[in-house]
């Protein structure tokens, strides 16, 4: 399973990019705002983040609300940068729009995934890329991991050759919160999980490779010292 960043902050995705397993970035319209950046810098900030990730998928999200809009910022987002994926929320206009923009080229991640009929119909418009959230079911005391096992199960038994750009449909596993997410998307079989940067840094960490690390350097310490 791959892993994405859930962040537009260029800060948190050089620090990521630096550590050498980043697989691309995801971006929302919240995520933007909490950046602090003004309207007329968005499309600036996410060819910045296009260019930091050196060819690496990013999704930059669409605010419009029809399908023209959709279809008309979508270009516009994806001539930025050739590393560009426009992200577009399942609903009626979302899919016009989707069908639209794959059929010329344009990869789509599709957001704001709750179920597996919402992800095949997803699939059937061209998306590239469809994002399940996990988190948002846990919020409200559902079970976030169940219905991603659906939209994996339902995805992985069809052949998705003609239907967008690179003939493949990847999973994300998106809204995700703990570690327990990225682990048990991984046994599902998902195909990347796009974490925030703190969740990200939980996954890293373990108290038993801090202790082991400090009881190595202590060791060592005392073999140089006899040196
Ligand atoms: C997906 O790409 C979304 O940006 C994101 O995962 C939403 O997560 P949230 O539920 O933490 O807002």
């Amino acid at each position: 399973m791959k892993f994405f960043i859930d962040t537009a902050d260029l800060n948190e995705i050089a620090e990521a990019k630096s550590w050498g397993c980043l697989a691309g970035v995801t971006t929302n319209p919240s995520l933007y705002a909490r950046t602090g950046g003004k309207l007329a810098d968005f499309e600036p900030h996410m060819l910045k983040i296009a260019e930091l990730c050196c060819g690496l998928p990013v999704s930059a999200e669409s605010t419009a609300t029809t399908a023209e809009g959709m279809i008309e910022e979508g270009r516009r987002l994806a001539a930025l940068a050739p590393n560009i994926v426009v992200k577009l929320p399942v609903c009626e206009a979302g899919l016009a729009a989707c069908r639209a923009l794959a059929d010329e080229g344009v990869r789509i991640n599709m957001t704001l995934v709750f179920s597996a009929p919402q992800a095949l119909l997803a699939a059937n418009a061209g998306a590239r890329y469809i994002s399940p959230f996990v988190g948002r079911f846990d919020d409200i005391a559902e079970d976030g991991i169940s219905q991603l096992a659906d939209v994996v199960a339902c995805i992985g038994n069809y052949d998705w050759t003609g239907k967008n750009v690179d003939d493949q449909v990847e999973i994300i596993t998106a809204s995700v919160r703990t570690p327990n997410h990225v682990t048990q998307a991984a046994l599902l079989g998902a195909d990347i999980a796009t974490v925030p940067f703190g969740a990200l840094k939980k996954c890293l960490k373990h108290p038993l490779t801090d202790a082991g690390l400090a009881s190595f350097e202590a060791d060592w310490k005392k073999v140089v010292e006899q040196a």
